[in-house]
């Protein structure tokens, strides 16, 4: 959903997503990571408005909540990946 266009030089961080590996570069946010890893969504909508990627990408909407394990719901839009992270999407 959203391609890599400058900036490629960063370090690579290893992560899951619901427990497939994926990829993110150093700085990227949960959501950026995920939508550049290639997945099309990062939820589905509990009201049934179907998959989701983020609305207002900076905090204030909360259509980015993913599971983190050890942590508990975060928005994806506002949490840098780390190395090692296990996300799942609800
Ligand atoms: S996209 Fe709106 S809070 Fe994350």
């Amino acid at each position: 959903m959203l391609t890599r266009l400058l900036d490629q030089d960063r370090a690579h961080l290893a992560f899951t997503v619901d427990g497939l590996a994926a990829e993110a570069r150093q700085g990227d946010t949960l959501l950026t990571a995920m939508l550049a890893d290639g997945l099309d969504h990062i939820r589905t909508s509990e009201f049934g408005d179907g998959r989701r990627a983020g609305f207002c990408w900076m905090g204030a909407c909360q259509d980015c909540w993913v599971l983190v394990e050890g942590r508990g719901v975060v928005r994806a839009c506002t949490t840098l990946v780390e190395p090692g992270m296990k996300v799942v999407r609800r």
